[in-house]
């Protein structure tokens, strides 16, 4: 792990999706860390940052800032290009300055999604984002790519696991609640969606290798699969972990993405599964997997305990 008193870490976002699980693996395993709230810190202002960043001089940065709602970026674009493209450069300035590492987040949606589900995308595969959200974080890419020194880009796909109400956690807790409501989850986008447990540990993982190869990674937990399905195999896992409980099955329909998001439908890429072969040919990554299983234990325990007091 970090050497604590020589570096010091950095996370921005800490209270979003992703990075309250980074929250949740720096408590678990008592790593100190900064994590500055927005009224603390508004990344929305640079003069704020650099002074942020001049006083507490981090050396490590972990960004899980963001704004990736596609109907809001679409309305606010000013604050999707600052907080998905302008805030990396000033983090990258800072960071090829100091020798920092940072290390940030791109999603799949750089990309259209007009390849069929056999192909899952590299990362140098062509991107052609179909939202203002998918375009920021496109810049974002290429300027790391071209400017950056001391940097990682993970990117990920749909994200679930502790702290996200999304469609897997009312999925799940239709599960065992008796009073469960019925839910629709869409069949017809393919993704590789990522526990966001496993976005941090391997993030760490990568903050850690001491011969670190920066640049741009594919993550996923689950492989291509259409959203759906990735639930149904997701539920089999809960269910062998739920062995010892009672649990009243209620009906999980699937659904078209037109239905269920009428007004940003056309801007969800149709297949936007990453493939992770780059990863893959990481020897260390072969340690990183034992970690997945665990992690998915620990979400379903959280759950459980911490989300449905049972
Ligand atoms: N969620 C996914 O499925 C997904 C998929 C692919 C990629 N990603 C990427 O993963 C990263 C994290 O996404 P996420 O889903 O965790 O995002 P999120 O839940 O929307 O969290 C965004 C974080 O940014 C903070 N933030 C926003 N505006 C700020 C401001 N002006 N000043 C300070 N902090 C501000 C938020 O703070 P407040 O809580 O105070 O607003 C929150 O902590 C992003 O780069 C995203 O593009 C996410």
């Amino acid at each position: 792990m970090f050497v604590q008193n020589e570096k010091k870490i950095l996370l921005l976002g800490g209270t979003g999706r992703l990075g309250s699980a980074f929250n949740f693996q720096f408590k678990k395993d008592n790593i100190e860390y900064l994590s500055p709230k927005k009224d603390e810190l508004n990344l929305l202002d640079r003069k704020s940052i650099e002074l942020y960043l001049s006083k507490t001089k981090p050396s490590f940065i972990i960004n899980c800032a963001g704004l990736s709602i596609l109907d809001i970026c679409e309305r606010e674009k000013e604050k999707s290009r600052i907080l998905n493209f302008e805030l990396i450069k000033i983090l990258n300035i800072y960071s090829t300055e100091t020798k920092a590492i940072l290390l940030t987040f791109s999603t799949d949606y750089v990309f259209d999604g007009l390849s069929s589900p056999d192909h899952s995308y590299s990362e140098t595969d062509e991107k052609k984002p179909l939202s203002i959200y998918g375009s920021h974080k496109s810049d974002m890419e290429d300027y790391l790519l071209t400017e950056g020194k001391n940097f990682f880009i993970i990117r990920i796909s749909s994200l679930y696991g502790v702290g996200i109400n999304n469609f897997v956690f009312k999925g799940l807790k239709n599960l065992i609640q008796k009073k469960g409501e019925t839910i629709e989850i869409v069949d017809d986008e393919f993704i590789s969606p990522s526990l966001n447990l496993d976005v941090a540990s391997f993030s760490i993982f990568l903050l850690n290798q001491n011969n670190k190869n920066y640049g741009c990674y594919n993550f996923f937990s689950y492989e291509g699969c259409y959203r759906y399905d990735f639930f149904m195999k997701l539920k089999q896992n809960f269910i062998t972990f739920l062995e010892t409980y009672n649990f009243a099955y209620k009906d999980i329909n699937p659904i078209k993405t037109s239905r269920l998001f009428f007004e940003s439908s056309s801007l969800r890429p149709k297949n936007s599964s990453l493939n992770c072969r780059k990863l893959e040919s990481n020897d260390n990554y072969l340690n990183f997997i034992q970690f997945k299983r665990e992690n998915e234990l620990i979400f379903f325990r959280h759950l459980l305990k911490d989300d449905l007091k049972i």
